[in-house]
């Protein structure tokens, strides 16, 4: 079976519903923030703060790579929510498998993510902002997918069965 690649904006569930995909089809899960922090063994707001963003990036596309050599396009991979925006990530994207997006509105990240300290881009004083902002400016990437879901009001496994059907899969519900 191909892989598939999950991408969108932080707090759309890409990990959530990676997982949940790849138990019910049986293939490998990979995260690729993950794979980072395993790799560097510091956590992405250390990379952030100790070396800046540039250089998380850098290790992105490392770890895209890597992931690519490691599966081949056989796994399912939940990507953080910049991939997106490397156009030489892109092409590893494609390789490792079909490729959707989870989307949501504004609202519905900002719920999801106001009580977490992880993600330094949302580290500011005033994170709706930001996210209204980054949505933005990263939507056109995320519609390059092969398939757009939208996942408010949605539970993780009806956005999961829905990513399957997009990309032809079987699902058993
Ligand atoms: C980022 C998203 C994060 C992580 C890093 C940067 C982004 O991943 O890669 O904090 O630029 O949107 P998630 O989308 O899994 O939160």
């Amino acid at each position: 079976m191909r892989g598939i690649v999950l991408i969108g904006f932080m707090g759309t569930g890409k990990t959530t519903v990676g997982r949940l995909l790849a138990e019910r089809l049986g293939l490998p899960f990979e995260d690729v923030d993950d794979t980072i922090e395993r790799v560097t063994a510091r956590t992405i707001n250390q990379i952030f703060q100790e070396s800046g963003e540039a250089y998380f990036r850098e290790r992105e596309t490392h770890a895209l790579k890597e992931l690519l050599e490691k599966r081949g396009g056989g796994a399912v991979v939940s990507t953080g929510g910049g991939a997106v925006l490397r156009e030489e990530n892109w092409r590893l994207l494609r390789k490792l498998g079909g490729i959707v997006a989870l989307m949501a509105s504004p609202e519905t990240i900002h719920e999801r993510v106001k009580h977490l300290t992880h993600r330094p881009l949302l580290n500011v004083p005033n994170p709706f902002d930001e996210i209204v902002r980054l949505l933005r400016e990263r939507s056109p990437y995320y519609r390059r997918a092969d398939a757009v879901v939208e996942t408010d009001g949605l539970a993780p496994a009806a956005v999961a069965a829905e990513v399957a059907h997009r990309l032809g899969l079987p699902w058993v519900p």
